[in-house]
């Protein structure tokens, strides 16, 4: 099931079976020359999404936490950021709303790694709220909250070194930019170039040192290699490790 195209009688139904949800949460920042600022949002919501497709009984997907911590992306028009205090106070009113109609199990499918920090500090800050909070707390439902980064399953992580040996990178990664083509196959940038081919490998700071560092965006990869055939064959593999760990998430 889809959260923003269900009804509340629909979550009314599915938490009588059901106190588990998928939440993909990304970025909005710039993706180099032929990635779209969308990239980690859209990664993680097109792989759930697929989960879904094969499992509507078993997967429910919430809305997509599109907008995440890209300060060091700044440098470069289109991007969009919170601070960290501000996130981290964003999802606490997502999962406290969730939680009010009895959801207890909040999986959170992440695409930016530039987020894990924050997403672990919000869980923190979750728990804490709920700690010092001793209201029913002898009989309290429990909470588990759980992040997981969409290329990190082992399967997703062979196919990504078999399909891009060298120049699979750390930002505007070959994987990445093949997923969205697959999604949006129709957007995909094929006829962009770029010199030098791979990009520079180095450190991350503020925006200024990253436009500075990292003229077009990208860091060590070479989308070029990039197809929606490729994105293909990742998101598949990606859905089905996302569909067997949410169930035994679930159970
Ligand atoms: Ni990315």
């Amino acid at each position: 099931m889809l959260l923003p195209v269900s009804t509340w009688q629909d979550i009314d139904s599915w938490l009588k079976k059901s106190r588990t949800i998928l939440i993909p949460i990304g970025s909005m920042e710039q993706h180099g020359p032929n990635g779209f600022i969308g990239t980690d949002a859209l990664c993680p919501e097109i792989i759930a999404r697929h989960a879904e497709s094969l499992a509507p009984e078993d997967v429910l997907v919430g809305p997509t936490f599109s907008v995440g911590c890209a300060q060091h992306h700044l440098g470069f028009p289109g991007t969009i950021t919170m601070r960290p205090s501000t996130m981290i106070a964003a999802m606490v009113d997502w999962t406290e709303s969730l939680m009010r109609h009895g959801f207890q199990r909040l999986y959170w499918l992440n695409g930016h790694g530039g987020n894990i920090a924050t997403i672990e500090a919000a869980f923190s800050e979750i728990h804490a709220r709920r700690s010092f909070d001793l209201r029913g707390a002898d009989n309290r439902p429990g909470l588990t909250l759980k992040r997981r980064d969409w290329w990190d399953f082992s399967g997703v992580m062979r196919l990504c070194n078999e399909l891009y040996p060298v120049g699979h990178g750390s930002h505007a990664t070959a994987s990445e930019v093949s997923v969205t083509y697959y999604g949006y196959p129709d957007r995909a940038r094929y006829e962009v170039e770029m010199s030098p081919k791979i990009a520079p490998n180095g450190t991350i700071g503020d925006a200024v040192q990253y436009r500075r560092d990292f003229p077009d965006g990208r860091i060590g990869s070479d989308p070029t290699q990039s197809t929606a055939e490729h994105g293909e064959r990742i998101v598949k593999v990606a859905a089905q490790a996302v569909l067997d760990e949410i169930r035994r998430f679930a159970a």
